[in-house]
């Protein structure tokens, strides 16, 4: 999605992926600096990581305690004394996970998020920052699941601390939501369970599902949610969303959203590459 937009806007830049293992990751961060590359972005197990290797934080990976873009910033010389020395270049963290899942949900399942009542389940990475990020949007109730229970008591610690005007349990509500929300990998793999536990919770008991998997672009819980009249959508606006942002990060220009949506819909929809 990236190259179509820089194609799209004429400009010369390359988008490129990049396996990294983390133990070689503040290298591969400086090594792109010096490289003078403009930007990166990173997936997971980096977001948490890198927190450290930035030389500054942009208040959204602050907020959100995770980086998924950097932008290389050319730092002008302070004093005369340095203007001798060649610029130095500082590697700036961002986060644009938080504001895509917010956006995705609005604009995909026309979701307002003010006073919902919603069924979180999973409280990894993903979880935690879908968490945190749906409370400062003040959801009126919030409903934590996962498989490592002490994990989503974690969260419900934290939410309580920052936004105490949001009412957080951990476990199954006994009656309706607005939405659920999978941020857990089940679903990833065909054989998969599903995450959602339907001894416990139906799926008529909500008006719509997210579920942040893309790939494939309908799971066995998606399936299911539209089998039972829910609305549903896939984390494909998530992927799209976030990218956008990184996009103008890293550009200073408004990202070519319809042509980034097209060029990541024929990628995920085809059976070779990586999205
Ligand atoms: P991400 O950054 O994508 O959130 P993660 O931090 O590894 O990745 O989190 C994966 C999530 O999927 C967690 O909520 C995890 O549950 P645990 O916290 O108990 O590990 C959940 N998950 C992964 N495999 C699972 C499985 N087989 N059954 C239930 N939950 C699972």
């Amino acid at each position: 999605m990236h190259n179509a937009a820089f194609a799209a806007l004429g400009l010369d830049w390359r988008y490129l992926a990049f396996e990294v293992d983390p133990k070689n990751l503040r290298a591969a961060i400086e090594g792109a600096k010096a490289m003078n590359f403009a930007g990166l972005n990173l997936t997971v197990p980096h977001k948490l990581l890198a927190v450290k290797m930035v030389d500054a934080l942009d208040g959204s990976a602050k907020k959100w305690g995770a980086v998924n873009t950097i932008r290389f910033e050319v730092q002008s010389p302070k004093s005369k004394v340095q203007s001798s020395r060649p610029a130095e270049i500082h590697a700036v963290g961002f986060n644009t996970d938080a504001d895509a899942i917010v956006t995705s949900l609005r604009e995909d399942l026309k979701m307002e998020l003010r006073g919902a009542k919603v069924l979180l389940l999973g409280a990894g990475g993903a979880g935690r920052t879908a968490a945190l990020k749906l409370a400062s949007e003040k959801v009126a109730e919030l409903f934590l699941v996962n498989r490592t229970r002490s994990k989503a008591e974690k969260i419900a610690r934290e939410i309580k601390n920052q936004f105490p005007s949001v009412k957080v349990a951990v476990g199954y509500p006994k009656g309706n939501v607005d939405l659920i929300l999978n941020a857990t990998s089940l679903g990833l793999k065909a054989d998969d369970a599903s995450p959602l536990d339907d001894k416990q919770f139906s799926l008529k008991q909500t008006r719509a599902v997210y579920d942040m998997i893309y790939r494939p672009a309908e799971t066995k819980l998606l399936t299911a949610a539209k089998a039972a009249g829910c609305k549903t959508a896939n984390g494909l606006g998530m992927l799209l969303h976030q990218g956008a942002k990184a996009f103008e990060i890293w550009t200073g220009q408004p990202a070519p959203l319809d042509v980034m949506r097209k060029a990541l819909e024929s990628a995920v929809q085809s059976p070779k590459s990586k999205a």
